[in-house]
């Protein structure tokens, strides 16, 4: 496998061509930004922890029946997936208000939101990703309805299986953005899923563990986006939560190990980690 040209360069992330047909690598950048860029900053091994939380996330979301882009890692901060071709929605799930949703709509900061509330804004920073509705997206060919329906269904799908696995490490999952690409006709989640995806409170403390504390200065950014890698990461099995119809979730347990063991393509060990 090798890395060919840069194809695109983002805020955050690198993509690169390579040589294999239909794979391409993402590299995690040490870039960070916050309100639409207005404030930018480098954070030394920033790239290696949202790379290692996505790998981890999109691994246990594979083994919970999820279509991701995640083919294996090459080093630390380099993610070889599959190449989509990017649906241009920001998908966002919300568990409780906080964000935009507090400044934007009569919501008090930490409403729980019963069922999941989602929010997909079109992505284009040139117009500051406005909010899109069904009709919309649809007017805007940027996905058939029956497409749509899927993708919700996959984003509370997600939203419910990483509620759970951040819940056995006693986090609370706020709200998260994710991305949607196709392959042919296959729909997969593609990106990331991680602390500048996600908004994490702690339960106990309810202190930011996410983009939040470099957004709003409250703390030291590395030390927490480090903690959250190493509590997902490390991750016991979630408790079952009972499902709706009283059947027994065939959901696979979110253990490191066990995932470890049972992702069927073979997870290159990266190389020694500076932390
Ligand atoms: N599997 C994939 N195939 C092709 N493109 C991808 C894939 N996964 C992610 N991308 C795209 O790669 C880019 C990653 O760059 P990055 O996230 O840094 O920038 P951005 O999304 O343009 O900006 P920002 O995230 O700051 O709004 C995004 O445009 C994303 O949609
Ligand atoms: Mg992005």
């Amino acid at each position: 496998m090798k890395q060919k040209g840069l194809l695109y360069t983002g805020k955050a992330k690198s993509v690169y061509r390579t040589d294999a047909k239909g794979q391409l690598i993402v590299e995690f950048r040490d870039d960070i930004t916050a309100f639409d860029g207005g404030k930018k900053d480098q954070l030394k091994n920033k790239g290696s922890y949202n790379a290692e939380a996505s790998a981890f996330i999109f691994q246990y979301l594979e083994k919970n029946g999820v279509k991701t882009h995640f083919l294996e890692m090459l080093g630390p901060r380099r993610m070889l997936v599959r190449e989509l071709s990017m649906i241009p929605l920001e998908v966002i799930v919300r568990n409780i208000a906080a964000g935009s949703m507090v400044r934007n709509y009569p919501f008090k900061e930490g409403t729980k939101f019963k069922p999941p509330v989602i929010v997909i804004d079109y992505k284009d920073d040139s117009r500051h990703d406005p909010m899109l509705n069904d009709d919309l997206i649809v007017a805007l060919k940027l996905a058939t309805p029956k497409e749509l329906a899927a993708i919700k269904k996959t984003a509370l799908k997600i939203n419910a299986l990483l509620v759970k696995l951040l819940a056995a490490q006693g986090i609370t999952l706020v709200d998260f953005k994710i991305e949607f690409g196709r392959a042919g006709k296959t729909i997969y989640l593609g990106d990331e899923i991680s602390m500048d995806s996600m908004r994490l409170w702690d339960m106990k403390t309810k202190e930011s563990l996410d983009k939040d504390v470099y957004r709003f200065d409250k703390g030291d950014v590395m030390a927490t986006y480090n903690r959250v890698v190493k509590r997902i990461t490390k991750t016991e099995s979630p408790k079952r939560a009972p499902s709706e119809t009283g059947r027994k979730s065939k959901e696979v347990p979110a253990t490191a190990t066990a995932l470890k063991a049972s992702v069927k393509r073979p997870v290159k060990k990266s190389p020694v980690r500076k932390r």
